[in-house]
């Protein structure tokens, strides 16, 4: 197994992830005990809650790398962020970049759900993004309240079809984010809208892995095929390749147009 994470709260002392470098690096020993290869270290970025200067996340995430190296704990750490859905467009496009990922012209953004509902001007915000030239991976859609009966999920299917990617994350299918996310996971899962799962990690508190996430498609009905993809294959594909141009058209294909029952 060759995991890779796109979504992980791993550095220390930074968010509500790992409180200290133990946390992170005990987190990351089971990491590579686990087969997990690659994380990208998203801190909560322009959240009112947990200020950090994006200039900081590849320094900080140069210190931990070293010293996991020090440690021999083989986990390749990429710089990212989780950007916050309040006001993403305040950031510059030197800011954006620097929580970005993917080669150059398929760069994208990790961005938040948020958890009050999808509404327009959520809608308008994720527009913006793609109009600067960022490609996006929509962080655990199936928190958002009241996804499949508010209105929410049409708002969500149309980015989709322009070109936005969804990530569900590994504790919403165990059910620790209420009934209706799990559901909603499940559903995303089974019709094929979720592209990739992640962990969502927060060493110390909400540890899982992506692992336990392969283990967990299985179980809510994924071919092994559909589980490599969603926590090996497609992840490593935007790290690699990011999101090209067209490429959820192509992929639509591959992507049942019914409608998720939650
Ligand atoms: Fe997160």
């Amino acid at each position: 197994m060759s995991y890779v994470d796109i979504h992980c709260h791993i550095l220390p002392a930074v968010d509500d992830g790992a409180r200290d470098l133990d946390e992170s690096i005990d987190y990351a020993r089971r990491l590579v005990d686990e087969g997990v290869r690659e994380v990208v270290a998203t801190p909560h970025v322009a959240n009112p809650r947990f200020p950090l200067d994006p200039e900081e996340i590849s320094d900080r995430v140069a210190a931990l790398s070293a010293e996991l190296h020090s440690r021999e704990i083989p986990l390749r750490i990429h710089a990212g962020g989780e950007l916050h859905p309040s006001d993403p467009n305040s950031l510059t496009d030197a800011q954006l970049e620097l929580i970005a990922n993917g080669p150059a012209g398929a760069r994208w953004l990790l961005f938040e759900i948020p958890f009050a509902g999808v509404d327009q001007r959520y809608a308008d915000n994720c527009r913006q993004l793609m109009a600067r030239g960022f490609g996006l991976v929509i962080a655990h859609p199936e928190r958002a309240r009241g996804l499949f009966k508010d209105g929410g999920w049409e708002l969500l299917r149309d980015l989709v079809a322009e070109g936005a990617l969804l990530q569900i994350n590994v504790c919403s299918l165990l059910g620790n984010n209420g009934l209706e996310a799990q559901e909603a996971a499940v559903g995303l899962l089974r019709s094929g809208y979720a592209f990739t799962l992640a962990s969502d990690a927060h060493p110390g508190t909400r540890d899982h892995t992506a692992a336990l996430g392969f283990a967990l498609t299985l179980k809510a009905g994924a071919s092994s095929l559909q589980a490599w993809r969603l926590t090996q294959a497609n992840p490593r594909f935007l790290l690699r390749s990011g999101i090209p141009a067209g490429f959820n058209e192509q992929r639509a294909v591959t992507i049942s147009r019914s409608l998720p029952v939650a």
